[in-house]
């Protein structure tokens, strides 16, 4: 029988509302995964911080086509937050984010709390090197990649999922959990989902939210300046005088630059030539109070 519809009725059960199950323990999560088990239902998780948009339920649909059943998990990691970094106003929403997952039909949405997640005497870190050292992010957020890596560890031992889906908006995460699950030897295979983006061309983020209207109308600048540059590199223009150009019209729309880089699409090690590639362009930049990445391949 289709999980997704009842088949005995004929009756659609997407026509029924199905509030996803909110689990905060992990004994009731166990629980809840061993039944699934038993039926040998392939599982999907879905990492979050929650404050979903678009982006985010374009990742659970992929899960959805992916696996029987999808967890979605909701927890605003405070490792992976510098102490100057806006962990404590970083979106809240999780009445929206429920709602969207109920619309959407996720089965599951594992929000531990920190104490879950992180036990009084918690004395455990996974520190990633590779793609995790690549001088992109983690030059700028030197803090950040382990605490990735380590929630993310988590996730994947708590859920025990098949599949995991992380959107490639955030490029080099989606590299560093890929050689974690392999280093690890996880038998979850980690799925990269396509950038959603607004109609004019900005990368779907719960950080946009923070961007004042003069800094919206700019913010689609940085995808502007990451396609021309790859259209320029795939046509050969040698990938110095592409950055330059780049990067100028970037610092033009008014964004103070931390890096815009070419790359070795998976190693993400800096590219000499287009014939090096696949490659991927990646940026990050800040506006205002607020910092931005974006990538696009090449
Ligand atoms: O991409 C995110 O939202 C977070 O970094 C993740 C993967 C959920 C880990 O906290």
């Amino acid at each position: 029988m289709c999980l997704r519809c009842n088949a005995m009725t004929g009756l659609s059960s997407r026509s029924k509302p199905h509030i996803p199950r909110v689990i905060r323990g992990l004994p009731a999560l166990r629980f809840a995964l061993a039944r699934w088990q038993a039926r040998r239902h392939k599982i999907a998780l879905v990492p979050t911080m929650g404050a979903l948009h678009a982006g985010h339920l374009a990742l659970v649909r992929l899960a959805q086509r992916r696996a029987d059943r999808v967890i979605v998990s909701i927890f605003v990691n405070p490792t992976q937050f510098a102490p100057n970094e806006d962990l404590t106003t970083y979106p809240r929403t999780f009445a929206a984010d429920i709602a969207a997952l109920t619309a959407l039909r996720a089965d599951l949405v594992w929000a531990p709390s920190a104490e879950t997640m992180y036990p009084s005497g918690f004395a455990t870190r996974v520190v990633p090197e590779g793609p995790g050292t690549a001088g992109l992010e983690d030059a700028f957020r030197p803090h950040f990649f382990t605490g990735v890596a380590t929630v993310v560890a988590k996730l994947l031992i708590q859920c025990q999922p098949d599949f995991a889906v992380f959107g490639e908006k955030d490029y080099q995460q989606l590299k560093v959990v890929t050689r974690l699950a392999r280093d690890l030897g996880l038998k979850t295979r980690i799925v990269g989902a396509p950038t959603v983006r607004e109609k004019d061309g900005l990368a779907l983020s719960s950080r946009n939210a923070y961007l004042s209207p003069g800094e919206r109308e700019a913010a689609p600048a940085l995808h502007r300046a990451l396609a021309d540059g790859a259209k320029k590199i795939a046509a050969e223009t040698p990938i110095a005088a592409a950055l330059e150009e780049a990067r100028a019209s970037v610092e033009r729309a008014g964004f103070t630059l931390d890096y815009l880089e070419a790359r070795h699409a998976d190693t993400l090690q800096p590219a000499g030539s287009y014939k090096e590639g696949p490659l991927r362009l990646l940026v990050a930049a800040r506006i205002g109070k607020t910092r931005l990445i974006d990538n696009v391949a090449i």
